[in-house]
């Protein structure tokens, strides 16, 4: 049985333990041995969670340990994510029963597909990427490393979502649009066109944020 870390233990952090409760390994493949967070005192308010066993920086990594990183922000994701791989440690890909993942979709390592989301047929999503609950990933459509799909996204057929992007809540990316690295696409926003490397953009149609 594996021991499975969870970095960050904030309210995405809490998120992540729950859905790993509900994910087909628990207590087949894994069990939860807590979390990994510099702030001590995280979990004060809350019940029901294990322990913050270290922060990532001073943990050492046991045998069978396994991790996920429950990091919103991509740039402290990615940080991380490195200093346990450059100790050796090995990362899970969490997906929650309910995603309708479709047989020819791939995932890679250390994502995480939450409750209701879609993978298309064709679809392939890289390693370390989040796809929140209730997001449609089209046909066809490929989803870098490490970019963030928030709840209730629709990237339509084709659409190229590439490394380190960011797409908040209820955003639609039309068909064939790419998104370039690095970007952010604001809620609520119908991206059109494509969005230029490490460029904001929001609205109907959405435009770039000065
Ligand atoms: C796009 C976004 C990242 C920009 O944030 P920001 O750089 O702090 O920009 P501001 O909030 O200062 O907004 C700048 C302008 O853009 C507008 N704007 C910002 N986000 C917008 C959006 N999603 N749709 C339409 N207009 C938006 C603001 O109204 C403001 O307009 P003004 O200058 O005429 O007053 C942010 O507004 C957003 O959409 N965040 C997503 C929130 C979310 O879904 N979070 C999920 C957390 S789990």
């Amino acid at each position: 049985m594996k021991n499975l870390l969870i970095i960050g233990a904030r309210g995405f952090g809490r998120e992540i333990y729950n859905l790993a409760l509900q994910c087909p390994g628990y207590k087949v493949e894994y069990q939860i041995k807590g979390f990994l967070d510099d702030k001590k005192n995280a979990l004060n308010d809350f019940t029901c969670y294990p322990p913050i066993v270290n922060s990532v920086e001073d943990y050492v990594v046991c045998d069978n340990d396994v991790f996920v990183c429950a990091l919103g922000d991509i740039q402290y994701k990615k940080k991380y994510i490195q200093i346990i791989k450059d100790k050796g440690g090995d990362f899970i890909t969490l997906i929650h029963p309910s995603a309708n993942i479709h047989i020819d979709s791939k995932i890679g390592v250390g994502s995480i597909v939450l409750q209701n989301a879609t993978l298309g047929s064709g679809s392939i999503v890289g390693d370390f990427a989040l796809i929140q609950v209730s997001t449609i990933i089209g046909h066809d459509v490929k989803v870098g490393n490490y970019s963030r799909i928030d709840c209730h996204v629709v990237c339509t057929g084709g659409a190229i979502i590439e490394d380190e992007v960011t797409i908040y809540t209820s955003a639609v990316i039309n068909q064939n649009v790419r998104v370039e690295k690095g970007a952010c696409v604001g809620a609520v926003s119908f991206v059109l066109r494509r969005v230029k490397e490490y460029t904001t953009v929001h609205g109907n149609p959405a435009v770039r944020l000065n």
